[in-house]
């Protein structure tokens, strides 16, 4: 049995939806269950079974691994990360999971910190040292996020950034997805740290043409100093200081590193990534 943690969220909603599409029967866990049953629908529930729990609740997880040997774990930012994760991995250790698949991040250089990237690798080592077969996923920016840009888009034709002229990857969650599904089907690919991005690399400025034509309608790039983002994520966009941080921290790190795409999807799934085109084209209405 697979049990998926995170099983709301953007990737493992799509993993979920790979799941059923390929017939493989799952336990998918959240602190909202009657939330879950709603999202998985009449399709998904000969093979999906739903039950309810919580990181900070040990107990819950104890009963919700019962039987399981495989754990998806895709778990939202948030202070206590690092703990609960942990906690996580502990527990399923303790519970007879074999093999667990968990979302991380890319690893930065040190001279250029990425707070949440660092919480990763404090992850990733708790993982290495619990003996458990892991298998590490690490994306790059998820299209889905430049949805959270509608907004200005909408009503003022503008979004805001840090990146300058950067170009930098971004990967579909749904690929994401289907390689998670790959690597807890196929066991001759699980037990490694795979590196995933789209086949492309594009900048905030690129990304503002491409939606000025499908739109057709001007739409601008505003590139801000970093402190002058920070207060505006948390000022207009109500972040907590620390998710606004992140967002900088990422940002200014594209400046400062260059990105660029690999074949890792493509090697893995035997077909190329979804294309951030192909992405711009499904949501325009979106950002109409
Ligand atoms: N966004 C990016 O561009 C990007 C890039 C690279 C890596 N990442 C990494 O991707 C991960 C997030 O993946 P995602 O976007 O698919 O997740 P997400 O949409 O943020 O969803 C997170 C999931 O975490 C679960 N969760 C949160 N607190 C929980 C708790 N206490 N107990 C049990 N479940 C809990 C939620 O479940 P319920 O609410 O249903 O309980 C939800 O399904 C992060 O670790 C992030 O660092 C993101």
């Amino acid at each position: 049995m697979i049990v998926i943690i995170g099983a709301t969220g953007t990737i493992g909603s799509a993993l979920l939806e790979r799941l059923v599409d390929l017939g493989v029967p799952a336990r998918a866990l959240s602190r909202e269950p009657e939330k879950l049953r709603n999202q998985i629908g009449e399709k998904g529930r000969s093979t999906i079974e739903v039950a309810s729990a919580d990181a900070s609740d040990p107990e819950s997880l104890r009963r919700a691994f019962a039987g399981a040997s495989q754990l998806f774990l895709a778990m939202s930012n948030s202070p206590r990360q690092i703990e609960l994760e942990t906690s996580i991995i502990q527990i399923a250790a303790e519970a007879g999971i074999k093999h667990i698949v968990k979302i991380s991040s890319p690893a930065f250089e040190i001279s250029s910190p990425v707070a949440v990237a660092g919480w990763h690798q404090e992850i990733e080592k708790v993982l290495s040292e619990s003996g458990l077969i892991h298998t590490v996923l690490r994306p790059y920016a998820f299209m889905q996020n430049l949805l959270r840009l509608a907004p200005t888009i909408t009503t003022q034709n503008v979004f805001f950034g840090s990146m300058g002229h950067s170009p930098c990857n971004f990967i579909d969650c749904r690929d994401i997805a289907d390689v998670a599904a790959e690597v807890l089907i196929n066991r001759e690919v699980s037990g490694q740290v795979y590196t995933l991005t789209g086949s492309e690399i594009f900048s905030y400025p690129q990304i503002a043409s491409q939606l000025s034509t499908l739109l057709n309608r001007r739409i601008s790039y505003i590139n801000m100093e970093p402190p002058v983002l920070l207060r505006n994520l948390m000022e207009h966009g109500h972040m907590p200081p620390w998710l606004a941080n992140h967002v900088v921290e990422i940002q200014t790190m594209s400046t400062v590193v260059p990105e660029s795409p690999n074949d890792t999807v493509k090697r893995l799934l035997g077909r190329a990534p979804r294309t951030l085109d192909a992405f711009l084209h499904e949501y325009v209405e979106n950002f109409r």
